[in-house]
């Protein structure tokens, strides 16, 4: 593939976050975005000039100048959202967490297949090298015993909950919640690391609407446990510490970061970072373009299974925490 020609859904700051990695990414650009008003849309398409705007996305979808769509609307639209493009011929790339039912991946990616096309899971987590080196030095820890991983975020939809107004951050109705918001890059930091817990629960504070604003999660594994807390009410020190019996490791600025690695053992402590970008977001989108220009079917395969089995292991602990969404469109 010569060039990624996007076409961009929704019109929030993580869209904008991804944008200003795009124009200073080589291979990758924008060619039209869709919003639900013209309005909105042509404050993005001018922000970063382009001429296309769409409020049907329909119409977007038949754009024959498109060949990639970013799905970046609120959860409970991905699936259905992502489908259509599929069945356009368009590849996909789409926001964290992909669906909220591990049938809805498989069907995606069952789609994805038969069209011969690409979809791709935009958790940052995938794309940071840190990553890397997580798993590099893991053996020299030994037999792992216990992880920790902590990620808060305070939010300000939070402030607008106290108040009375529900984002669709908070809402059954749009998949929201804390879980799916923010600790799930704790628990993808897990399924990545380790594969599928062997059980997982998850202990929520709930708030009124029916979803949760923090929690922890356990998730047993066959030979240690892991402790996931996430939180959109509190903010603190966001790390993952994986302890082993010969050492452990610490992963600062938490599963969603990665900033710095610390290896401590008897031996000594070692440091290590080899993420050039401090943005988060603009080494997602250039490692994330590399891989589809390289249509590297391989690893994107890979990274689906692990985005199936997390959205698996996340509906396993909303529905035991009793936390219930009526059925994504
Ligand atoms: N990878 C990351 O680090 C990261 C960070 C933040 C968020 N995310 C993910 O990105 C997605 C979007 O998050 P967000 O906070 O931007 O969500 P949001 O503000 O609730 O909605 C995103 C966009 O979707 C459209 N939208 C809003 N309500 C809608 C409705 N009722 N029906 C149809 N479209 C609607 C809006 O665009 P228009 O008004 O233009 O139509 C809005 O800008 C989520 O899945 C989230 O988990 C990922």
């Amino acid at each position: 593939m010569n060039e990624i020609r996007l076409g961009t859904i929704g019109s929030g700051v993580i869209v904008q976050s991804i944008l200003d990695g795009v124009q200073i990414t080589e291979g990758i650009s924008l060619e039209a975005v869709y919003s639900r008003t013209e309005e909105k849309g042509r404050e993005l398409a001018d922000k970063y000039g382009v001429q296309k705007v769409y409020t049907q996305l329909e119409e977007m979808l038949s754009d024959e100048e498109i060949n990639f769509v970013y799905v970046a609307s609120p959860n409970n639209l991905h699936y259905g959202q992502a489908k259509a493009a599929l069945l356009h011929g368009k590849n996909v790339i789409c926001e964290k967490p992909m669906c909220p039912r591990m049938e809805q991946v498989e069907e995606l990616m069952a789609l994805a297949q038969e069209k011969r096309l690409m979809l791709v899971d935009a958790t940052p987590t995938a794309f940071f090298p840190n990553l890397g080196i997580v798993r590099e030095k893991l053996p020299e820890i030994g037999r792992i015993r216990l992880v920790m991983s902590s990620y808060s975020q305070y939010s300000s939809r939070y402030d607008k909950l106290l108040a009375g107004e529900v984002s669709n951050v908070f809402s059954p109705d749009f998949a929201g919640g804390c879980l799916q918001d923010i600790n799930y890059y704790n628990v993808y930091l897990n399924v990545t690391l380790f594969g599928k817990p062997q059980r997982a629960v998850y202990y929520p504070n709930m708030c009124r609407t029916g979803v949760d604003t923090s929690g922890i999660a356990i998730l047993q594994y066959p030979d240690f446990v892991s402790e996931c807390a996430g939180a959109k009410d509190t903010w603190g020190e966001n790390c993952v510490q994986i302890q082993g019996e010969k050492g452990y490791l610490y992963i600062e600025g938490g599963a969603n970061g990665m900033t710095n690695i610390r290896l401590c053992t008897r031996e000594g402590e070692s440091s290590f970072n080899l993420q050039d970008y401090s943005d988060r977001w603009l080494c997602e989108v250039k490692n994330m373009t590399e891989l589809l220009l390289r249509e590297d079917c391989g690893t994107i395969r890979k990274g689906l299974e692990v985005t199936r089995n997390v959205i698996g292991v996340m509906e396993e602990m909303r529905r035991e925490a009793g936390i219930i969404f009526p059925d994504a469109l």
